[in-house]
């Protein structure tokens, strides 16, 4: 469903997540159960009264009304001992489920902990000291087949963390904190939603997680923790980024910028969408967006910023040296 059409489409069927994939176990199985009891209940309707119809008819030509003395037992099996075993075997695997969810089969490989803003998703890998904490946005790596800790809350309204193919969804709540695992069973890149009614732009609050190795993982992580890639002398375009405000919101981290409301952009090139996941990173996507961010997204924070005409193009080419 995400707009970028790169990752897999947003199934909630697809099992690719380790508790995505048993909770769509369970969702399948009350699915056949549900399906299995509406058919039975709708054929002995039909039969019963199919049965009274020919009963009467045979009762108008012989005068004689006898119902039959099975009712009782009707009501034990049908009524009672079935759905008792039903309802029991549905209780057992929901409580399997639900304590199979509870925590995962090994401690988490990493903790990170996702903010959610009015439209996008601050993303922070938490771990060791402070200066090695890497914050981004938007895009979660994760190392395949480990349990990963996630840790949610919200910078304004509730939101909803939800990668349909991986595991269901968790709110993040302004003044709380949830707290989930998950655990990709595949690489692959999952598109996710944000899953909770949270604004105006609320269909634009895409998320997308990125299973891979865990050697690449590493390298991932590894590369984010470094500082900006910029050279010691500012250059003309860091000056159009510091003198059209940028760094009011923005962090580049090795930089004076420290601004904490927009996304962190130390290393913005590594991303492959910007915009809350609605834009591919390309130079043409960069550029609408920052002259016209209320155009592409109405209502984002996001502002329109007086740039000089001639240092668009160098603000532009400082951004694309974030790798
Ligand atoms: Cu955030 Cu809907």
């Amino acid at each position: 469903m995400g707009q970028m059409g790169q990752g897999h489409p947003a199934s909630t069927l697809a099992m690719h997540g380790v508790t995505g994939a048993s909770q769509a176990r369970l969702g399948w199985y009350l699915l056949v159960v549900s399906l299995v009891v509406v058919v039975v209940v709708c054929l002995l309707l039909g039969a019963s009264a199919w049965r009274a119809r020919r009963r009467r008819a045979a009762a108008e030509e012989r005068e004689l009304v006898h119902p039959g003395g099975s009712g009782l037992a009707w009501v034990m099996v049908g009524g009672i001992i079935v759905p008792a075993i039903v309802l029991t075997a549905t209780f057992v695997f929901t409580v399997a489920t639900l304590h199979a969810n509870a925590a995962p089969w090994r401690p988490p490989a990493a903790t990170i902990r996702v903010v959610g803003h009015q439209w996008w998703w601050e993303v922070h890998y938490v771990g060791g000291s402070p200066a090695a904490e890497v914050v981004t946005a938007n895009e979660i790596h994760v190392p395949v087949g480990e349990p990963v800790r996630l840790v949610l809350s919200s910078d304004d309204v509730i939101h909803s963390f939800w990668v349909p193919e991986i595991a269901g969804k968790m709110d993040l709540i302004p003044g709380k904190t949830n707290e989930t695992w998950i655990a990709a069973r595949d690489t692959g890149a999952y598109e996710g939603e944000c899953g909770e009614y949270c604004g105006v732009q609320h269909s634009h609050m895409h998320l997308r997680l990125i299973a891979e190795p865990p050697d690449r993982f590493a390298a991932w992580l590894a590369a984010q923790r470094r500082p900006a890639a910029t050279g010691t002398a500012p250059s003309a375009g860091a000056q159009a980024f510091f003198s059209a405000g940028c760094a009011s919101c923005h962090t580049i981290r090795g930089t004076r910028a420290g601004g904490r409301v927009g996304p962190d952009l130390t290393h913005l090139m590594s991303r492959r969408t910007i915009a809350g996941g609605t834009l591919e990173n390309t130079r043409g996507n960069l550029a609408a967006w920052v002259t016209d961010a209320q155009g592409l997204k109405p209502g984002a924070r996001m502002p329109t910023l007086a740039v000089q005409p001639d240092q668009f193009q160098q603000l532009l080419g400082y951004l694309e040296t974030l790798r």
